[in-house]
Parts: C-alpha cells; structure tokens; sequence
C-alpha cells in the first residue's frame, strides 16, 4: 500500500494514488460490513478542529474507531486549548504531536496544515483550512462518489455552481479533476463569488477545458454533475439587495432537475442552505448524502495510508 506523508492539498494526488485510494475505500465498505477491525488498535488520531464541523470530525472520528483506533478530540479548539491564552498553532502542533499518531485539523486560516505539518512528527490530515482554502479529503470523497455513481471520471461535465471563489471544497475538486482525460469544468456564479485565477491558471497550464458562465439553464442539459455549495448572505454585505435574486436564480428544484439527464448527479458537500428544495433528495439523482457516506470509507482509508 502506498504510504502517505501527510495529506495537505489536492494537488499532491496522482492518479494512480486516487485509485489506490479507491480501492482501499472499497475495502472498507467490506471491513465495515463485519463490524470494523481491530488492527489499528494501538493507534490514536487527534481531531483538532478550530473551526465548526458535522460531517468532518464524525466521519474521520468514526473512521478510525472502525479500525479499532482510538480518538481524543477537541471540537472547538479556539475556545477549549491553549489556543485561548494565546499559544501558537505551531507549538500547539509540536506538543499534540506527542500523544497521538495522527492529527486531523480543521482550521480557520488558509495554510494552517501546511504550517502544522512543518512542525509535527506525525502525519497532519487537512480537514479544511480556512476560507479559499483546500479541503482535500471532501474533494476525494466527491471524486469517489462521481466514480461511484456514475462509473467514469474522464470525459466528465461537470457544473459548480455559488460560492467558486471562496469554496475551498470546488477548489480542491477543481485542481483534482485537472488530472483527468477531457473533463469540461463549468463555473456558474455571479462574477464576484467566481473560481479565483489561481485555479483557472490550473487549469490552463495543465490543458483542462473550462469556462465561467453565470446562467445554470444554459448547461443544465449537457452535464453529468452539478456540484452547488452554499451562498452565505455573509458574502453580500454591500450587495444585501442582491442576495435573495441569488439565491432563487440558483435554486434547485423538481423543475430544474428535470432539465438534468436521466443519468447524472447532484452534489453538494452540506451543510445546505437554501441551494436545493428538501423534495429533490427523493430523486435517485440526489447524492449528496451518499457523499457523506462515503466520507467514512474514503477517510478510513486515507487514515491506513498515513498510520
Ligand atoms: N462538508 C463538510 O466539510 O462538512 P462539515 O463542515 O460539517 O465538516
């Protein structure tokens, strides 16, 4: 099995590691069907998060007492370590570090796993590190979800649509899906939430087709994906008016998924806000919450290539 070092950044994923890393996780899906194992009983994860997170903490906590691991944990780290009286992340990484095999950190600034993983002794997992950022692992367990949803990767047409600019799932995705055959990304935002440069420069160098758009119904029809993250009013503060236009203008209702093609996707990392009508998660179309299943295995087997 490849041994991996840390795990940072979306980029430092080639292809033949994603699809060991898919095969681990359908490995996994085997190992959870008997219950988990216990051959990493020896082994414990430190889950350091200083920002909110459902999805992250539970699956990765999960995913390592599934492989008979131990946890200890701190949810809201800004508040409950030694954060609050002032101490570095970096110290704070080199004294963890000690007491655990592994450390997941979710934090709010952009570059803070690679800033722990220069000071740790042990492997630092990216849970998501700050605004525009990268959430690595979110991105893999999407990618695995297209893979296993839809049986192919290269050739995919794929539409993200809100917040592009600050998105740190649809970036890391981004720089992933860059790797593949003939994939053709669409961008769909209000210019001021748009994918930042640095990903479209990407793109460009490494020859993936893209383009930004801000109108869903005009591609709604040729892609297999449409990825929607959330739209924050936070993000409006001096266009306040413009939010609810926003918002509605890319609502997801029975009545556009029904432009969709019979075989394709809708995905959305969560938490929702007010991107997709509760009705659409009835429609075999609706992934999302397959994406946070196969968060557990993608992350159980992300946690046996690092320990
Ligand atoms: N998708 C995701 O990262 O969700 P959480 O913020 O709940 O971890």
């Amino acid at each position: 099995m490849a041994k991996l070092q840390h795990v940072i950044e979306a980029q430092q994923f080639t292809l033949p590691l994603i699809h060991e890393l898919f095969q681990t996780a359908d490995q996994m899906e085997k190992i959870l069907e008997r219950g988990g194992t216990l051959d990493y009983q020896n082994k414990i994860m430190a889950s350091l998060f200083y920002a909110p997170s459902t999805r992250t903490r539970f699956s990765f906590e999960s995913a390592m007492y599934r492989l008979g691991g131990k946890v200890i944990s701190t949810e809201q780290a800004h508040l409950f370590s030694s954060v609050i009286g002032g101490e570095t992340l970096e110290d704070t990484i080199r004294v963890v570090s000690n007491f655990c095999d592994v450390i997941v950190l979710r934090h709010t600034e952009v570059g803070a796993a690679k800033r722990a993983s220069l000071v740790s002794s042990v492997p630092v997992i990216n849970a998501g590190d700050g605004k525009g950022g990268q959430h690595p692992t979110q991105a893999l367990l999407d990618l695995y979800t297209i893979y296993k949803e839809l049986g192919y990767i290269d050739g995919l047409k794929i539409a993200f649509v809100g917040d592009l600019e600050q998105g740190r799932t649809v970036r890391s995705l981004a720089y992933l899906l860059g790797k593949f055959e003939r994939v053709m990304l669409y961008f769909i935002a209000p210019d001021f939430l748009q994918i930042r440069e640095d990903i479209q420069n990407y793109l460009t160098r490494h020859n993936v087709w893209f383009t930004l758009e801000n109108d869903l119904s005009k591609v709604i029809s040729e892609v297999d994906v449409i990825y929607i993250t959330r739209i924050e009013k936070e993000r409006f503060a001096d266009k306040a008016d413009i939010y609810d236009e926003t918002v509605k203008k890319y609502f997801i209702d029975k009545d556009v998924i029904s432009k969709m093609k019979q075989k394709s996707i809708i995905m959305h990392p969560l938490p929702r806000l007010n991107e997709i009508a509760t009705d659409v998660d009835l429609d075999p179309r609706a992934a999302y919450f397959k994406q946070a299943r196969n968060g557990l295995l993608i992350r159980m087997a992300l946690l046996t290539m690092v320990l």
